[in-house]
This record gives C-alpha cells, structure tokens and sequence, in this order.
C-alpha cells in the first residue's frame, strides 16, 4: 500500500474492480472529490498504474480481505464475471467473502455494482448478482445496489459479439437496449460513496436512450448482421464456449430481441444531477 494513513473521523472507502470498466473511471473521479479512498488490487503493478491509494488482497483469500476492509467505512464491491465451476459463479463465494468481512470490519454501507433486474431464474452473473444482492440485504449492513443495463464499453471489449470480419453479430433482432457508459455507473457509485447515509436502496441505471444493435453497428461504422439463435449457437461453440454456457448466453440474447433492457429510467439523472451519456457522447469521449 502506498504511504497514507488514515486519520482518526475520517470515513475510509475501499474500492474493489479498481482496475476493471467502472473501477478505473471510479478511482478518478474519487480523487477529484478528495474523499479518502484506497483501491484493492490484486497485482501491486496495477496498484501503482492507478496513481491513488492501494492495498493488495484478492476476493478469493478472506484473510487478506478482512487486512484490506480494516478502518473501511464504506465499501464499493464490484469484480468480474467469470466461467461458472460446477454451475456456480465464483463471483457468489467473492463477494460473500467480502460482506462476511466488511460486516466483521464493521463496515456501515456497500455499494453494489450489480446488474440489471437481477431475479432468480436468471442465468449468468445477472443470477449470481440476484444471490448476492439477497445475502446482503439480509445482513446488517446498509446497502446500494446499482443495477446497470449493458456497458457501451461492451463494443471496445468483444462482448458486443463481433465477427472476425468486423461485423456486429448476434440473434438480437430488433430488440432494443438502453446501454450506460460505465463512466456514469461510476459517477453514481460516488455519490452513494461520499454521501450521507440513507435509506438501503435499488437503483436501476440506463443510458438515455434504447437503442437497436442495427443503430449501433451504424454508428460503430460496422455492418451487422442478425443471427439465428441456432446459427449464434453454432458461432459460439465453434469459439471453443462449452454447450451449456452457450444455452446460457442465448437466454441473455433472447432477453435482449425480447427488449428485456430496453426500458430508460431517469435514475442517473436523479442521482448525479445531469443525463447519462449518449451513445454519441460516449463514442466521442473515447474515440
Ligand atoms: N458488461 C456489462 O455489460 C455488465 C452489465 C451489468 C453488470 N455488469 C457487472 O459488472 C461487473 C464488472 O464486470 P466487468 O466485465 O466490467 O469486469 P471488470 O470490472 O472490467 O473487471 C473485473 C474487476 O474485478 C477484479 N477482480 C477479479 N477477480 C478478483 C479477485 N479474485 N479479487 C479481487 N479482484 C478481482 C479485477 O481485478 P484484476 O485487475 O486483478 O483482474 C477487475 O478489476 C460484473 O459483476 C458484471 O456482472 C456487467
């Protein structure tokens, strides 16, 4: 960790996926708020990159998670998706760890990052977030979940679904989706973090409009193609992706052709104070 202590009153915030999409624009404009805040990482390299505050511990080792949450007063808890082993997301033993020791800490409030309509007959990490999301409000702690569409980042990182020619391609059909630039999920995240304490409260993030994947290859400047779901299975598979994992990213997609993410709440607006970002203005701002 670098030199800074903390000070006796003030109200540490620890920051975990520090260095993941919403981690990075996070610990930046945490720092232009000057509230006291280190970032956990795994790896002290990447700690240094992020020019702020930092303490190594991982997610998967409880003893250094209860070092890292010592004097935390609040705690943004946030980490990637991964493969599920033996159909459970290790996300769900990760963030159990990191409520069991922010409660042992004596923690006041966690910030969540989550995912949109988290339920229990999800798939994929949207039904471990609904697993999670349930063990924390049955602890003691007070509580904020943010609830995110998709991240337009999705279409830098491949998530998006790209072929090798270039091509936007997936069975989203005309379905609509309200994608959020992870730069205003993290500006929301600091408000929650640096604000007073309220009531344990939900909060479900969309960018300012829905958009059709049609819209985005355009604005991408890349032709799309909409896909079968039997031609996206067969797409998926020949990537190497396991069959029942490929049943389980069809549910994402078929929610998505069913315009599951498509509904705009002013929540962003409501929290921070100006509209979320375009998807021109995210374009732009990272073009
Ligand atoms: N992508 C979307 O559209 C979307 C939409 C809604 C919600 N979400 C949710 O957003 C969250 C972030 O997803 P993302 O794909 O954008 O990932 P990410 O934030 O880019 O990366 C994951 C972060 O978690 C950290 N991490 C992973 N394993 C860890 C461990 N064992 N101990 C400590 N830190 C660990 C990584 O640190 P290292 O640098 O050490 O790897 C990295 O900072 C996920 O929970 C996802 O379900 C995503």
């Amino acid at each position: 960790m670098s030199a800074s202590r903390i000070k006796q009153g003030e109200r540490m915030i620890l920051v975990t996926g520090a260095t993941g999409t919403i981690g990075r624009h996070l610990v930046r404009a945490l720092a232009e708020t000057g509230a006291p805040f280190r970032a956990l990482v795994r790896d002290a390299a990447r700690g240094r990159e992020l020019g702020c505050d930092f303490v190594v511990a991982d997610l998967d080792e409880p003893a250094s998670m209860a070092a890292a949450l010592k004097g935390v007063d609040r705690l943004l808890l946030n980490s990637g998706g991964a493969l599920p082993v033996a159909g459970q997301q290790p996300m769900v033993r990760q963030q159990t760890t990191a409520i069991d020791a922010a409660r042992a800490a004596g923690v006041s409030q966690v910030v969540k990052v989550s995912a949109w309509r988290p339920r229990p007959d999800a798939k994929l990490s949207v039904r471990a977030h609904w697993q999670i999301e349930q063990l924390l409000k049955a602890s003691s702690l007070q509580w904020a979940m943010l609830q995110p569409t998709g991240y337009m980042q999705n279409f830098f990182t491949g998530e998006g679904g790209f072929t090798h020619s270039g091509a936007l391609a997936g069975p989203y059909g005309a379905g609509r989706v309200a994608y959020i630039d992870a730069y205003d999920v993290a500006a929301c995240a600091v408000v929650l973090l640096t604000g007073s304490l309220g009531i344990s409260k939900s909060y479900a993030l969309t960018g300012p409009q829905a958009l059709a994947h049609e819209e985005i290859a355009a604005k991408l400047g890349v032709p799309f193609r909409d896909l079968s779901p039997r031609k996206a299975a067969e797409k998926l598979r020949a990537q190497g992706l396991p069959g029942w994992f490929v049943g389980d990213l069809l549910w994402l997609y078929a929610d998505m052709a069913a315009d599951g993410m498509s509904q705009v709440t002013t929540t962003v607006r409501d929290l921070i104070g100006r509209a979320p970002r375009t998807f021109d203005e995210f374009l732009a701002a990272n073009g």
